[in-house]
């Protein structure tokens, strides 16, 4: 992050320069005003950039039209961009947003050979970002969309300085739990999402809290069907396209302000966890070296630590739900070598 400067005796911070591409589309309109408010960087003050394709500058000009008309006191300007490697000069926080998103009957998957260009050229563009950068992948297939930013900066991403997002499958689980059993989410603790944010993903429930009491045996109470809970879970992203006729954009960019926001600061309790799809170390068998998989991890100033040894991994079903998530990413990473976004 970029040094501060005295002013007026005491030290004042330099704003975070703060990338989202994509950011006329349908969650950069809804993430701008999240960043811009304070709620991803608190009271930091920010330089927002938006880039977009050059026949979308317009929309952006209007997007940075309405920040501005917000006054908002720690928004310290906006820029538009339609070129990766000028958004990107200097940048302390990217959010990868900008990329096709996938309409109703597809799969995530079917976007690899779609938006896959998209990003192997913003990853290399990173190469004129800060060193410190924190990259947030968004746009889809995320997790794969990761590895091909990985691979054109590999210093970067092996610093942990670079994830995919499953924090809105993380969300979703949290926020159903709380609607079925008519709590407040902020009661629900220790639920993981694991893998692919696809719909392999494991939603593990198996050691969660509601209130420190285990959360299964008060959804069962509540009659409801776990099998059936998680399923809602891992498909709700192709219900909200069939319901709105165009994929999430609100929580999606609620989501990602989360991410970036706990990933950046120390925000989350330390008991408690999120879950995060990190570049795999190997931490969790089924999930291989190498694949940016969805794990339960803990907040930290710019470090996300992966929370180790859960015991729920012994559970024979979370088991054989983490490999066959594990297998599917391994699969997109051949796809990606074939179609030559990644080296074999
Ligand atoms: P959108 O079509 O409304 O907006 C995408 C924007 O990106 C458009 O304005 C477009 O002009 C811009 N864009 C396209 N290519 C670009 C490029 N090369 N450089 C800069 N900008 C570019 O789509 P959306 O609803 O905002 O969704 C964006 C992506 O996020 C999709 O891939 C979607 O599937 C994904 N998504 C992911 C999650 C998740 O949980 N990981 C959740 C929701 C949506
Ligand atoms: C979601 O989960 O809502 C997004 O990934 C969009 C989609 O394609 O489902």
């Amino acid at each position: 992050m970029a040094a501060g400067s005295e002013l007026g005796g005491g030290v004042e911070q330099a704003p975070a320069e703060v990338v989202i591409t994509g950011g006329a589309g349908q969650i950069g309109y809804q993430l701008a005003p999240l960043v811009a408010s304070g709620q991803t960087f608190g009271e930091q003050s920010v330089n927002l950039r938006l880039l977009e394709l050059p026949q979308a500058q317009q929309a952006a000009e209007g997007v940075a039209a309405e920040l501005q008309d917000s006054a908002y006191p720690n928004l310290a300007g906006v820029d538009i961009y339609d070129d990766p490697t000028e958004a990107f000069d200097g940048a302390t926080h990217v959010f990868m947003v900008g990329a096709r998103p996938r309409g109703k009957g597809m799969e995530r998957a079917d976007l690899l050979a779609a938006n896959g260009g998209i990003f192997k050229e913003q990853g290399a563009a990173l190469e004129e970002a800060s060193d410190d950068v924190r990259v947030l992948v968004v746009g889809n297939p995320a997790n794969s969309n990761a590895l091909v930013v990985a691979a054109q900066v590999p210093e970067i991403a092996e610093n942990g300085q670079i994830t995919a997002m499953s924090r809105l499958d993380h969300n979703r689980a949290v926020g159903m739990a709380a609607a079925k059993l008519g709590v407040s989410a902020e009661l629900i603790d220790k639920i993981t999402i694991w893998g692919n944010h696809s719909n392999s993903m494991v939603v593990d429930t198996s050691i969660a809290e509601v209130d420190g009491e285990p959360l299964e045996d008060a959804l069962k109470a509540a009659g409801v069907d776990l099998k059936q809970y998680a399923t809602e879970i891992k498909t709700r992203g192709g219900l909200i396209i069939n319901l709105r006729g165009a994929s999430s954009a609100l929580s999606a960019a609620r989501a990602a302000s989360d991410h970036m926001r706990d990933w950046t600061s120390n925000t989350l309790s330390p008991h408690s966890w999120t879950s995060a799809a990190v570049l795999s170390q190997g931490e969790y068998e089924g999930l291989p070296e190498g694949v940016f998989a969805s794990m339960p991890v803990r907040g930290g100033v710019g470090q996300f630590n992966v929370v180790n040894a859960l015991s729920s991994v012994n559970r024979a079903d979370i088991k054989a739900g983490i490999l066959a998530t594990g297998e599917e990413l391994v699969a997109e990473r051949t796809a990606l070598q074939e179609a030559r976004f990644l080296p074999k």
